[in-house]
């Protein structure tokens, strides 16, 4: 993969999203820093991230969402 490769990877794209805030409010359900996680949860997680009820203090800008869609349509790779 190059420097500006398009495929997103969990650990370089798609984990810094996610604060420590979150991953604490989340643990409950599941771990937003771990891989398998976040990989298992994915459709959920993107539904919430979409309809902008998650985060509950503050929703994401699109580009943002686009890039967790992007790297779960990319096969969601570690
Ligand atoms: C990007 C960050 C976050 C994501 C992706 C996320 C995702 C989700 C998802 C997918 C659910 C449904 C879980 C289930 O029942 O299967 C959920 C529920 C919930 N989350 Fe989060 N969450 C995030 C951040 C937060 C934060 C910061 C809070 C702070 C209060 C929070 C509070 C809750 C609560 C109270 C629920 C249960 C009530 C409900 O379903 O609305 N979450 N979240």
């Amino acid at each position: 993969m190059s420097d500006t490769g398009t495929t997103a990877s969990f650990e370089r794209d798609i984990r810094p999203l996610f604060r420590d805030t979150d991953r604490e409010r989340m643990v409950w359900v599941f771990d937003l820093w771990r891989y398998e996680d976040v990989r298992d949860n994915a459709q959920g997680i993107l539904e919430r991230l979409e309809a902008g009820d998650m985060p509950c203090d503050e929703s994401w800008p699109p580009e943002r969402v686009a890039t967790f869609r992007a790297w779960m349509e990319g096969g969601a790779p570690p």
